[in-house]
């Protein structure tokens, strides 16, 4: 599993220029992953939410949109020019004004114990330095029958891996080198990606830390899933 300090530095290098390479290189659907992500967080309904691994904020923006001022929703982060960029994006819009943006590191969260609904993490258990030790802190802090939703890329199904992995290694690079300038971070993606466990298997180590009814449901030719989980 990657070093931390390694994952913030990369993601304190492409900051300015996450949300555009994001969207530039998944051609849009990334859109829909996390309008799918919180159409489950709504089904739960939710009083106190915390978006880990927020990154830009896109998650926490969408959950404000679709849950209304009543839910509480805090992003954190342990990335500071990742969260500024959250902060900037927020001064736009007034309905954001409440969205809290604060440091956060999910191997030692700075949380109470029980003390949330449910957590959202996009994109952010591939990249945690000790994942049972990040999973076992999510379930300390949720509160017994809390949930837990993790959007995060998948295996693909089996027909479609040649080509996903063709553009994932020698296409998705060299765009992300013109979008970013940073052809590194998009090398380790590809890599942490085809590293990164199938269904079953994420879904054994959401069990492993505690939780219990894992369900995972795959999006995209299983590109991603998002696995839910309960305290
Ligand atoms: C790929 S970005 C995802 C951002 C956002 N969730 C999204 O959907 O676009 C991964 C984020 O995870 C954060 N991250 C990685 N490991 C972390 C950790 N241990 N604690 C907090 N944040 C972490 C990085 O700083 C980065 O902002």
């Amino acid at each position: 599993m990657p070093e931390g300090k390694s994952v913030n530095r990369m993601f304190a290098n492409i900051a300015n220029r996450y949300d555009f390479a994001n969207h530039f290189l998944s051609g849009g659907v990334d859109y829909y992953w996390r309008k799918v992500l919180a159409d489950q967080v709504q089904a739960f309904a939710p009083r106190r939410i915390v978006d880990l691994a927020t990154g830009s904020g896109d998650v926490a923006f969408k959950l404000r949109d679709r849950l209304g001022t009543d839910v509480a929703v805090c992003g954190m982060d342990f990335c500071e020019p990742m969260l500024e960029t959250a902060r900037l994006k927020k001064k736009e819009r007034a309905e954001y004004a409440d969205l809290e943006f604060t440091f956060g590191d999910c191997m030692a969260l700075p949380l109470p114990d029980a003390s949330v609904d449910a957590i959202t993490i996009a994109f952010g258990v591939r990249n945690f330095e000790d994942r049972h030790k990040g999973l076992s802190e999510i379930h300390r802090v949720l509160r017994p029958g809390g949930r837990l939703f993790i959007l995060e890329f998948s295996q693909p199904h089996f027909w479609f891996r040649p080509f996903y992995y063709l553009y994932l290694k020698f296409i998705l690079p060299r765009l992300a080198a013109l979008a970013t300038g940073d052809k590194g971070a998009y090398d380790y993606l590809a890599g942490s990606i085809e590293a990164f466990p199938s269904r079953p298997q994420l879904a054994q180590q959401v069990r492993a830390a505690g939780f219990s009814a894992v369900k995972a449901i795959a999006l995209t030719f299983s590109i991603v899933a998002i696995h839910e989980a309960t305290k």
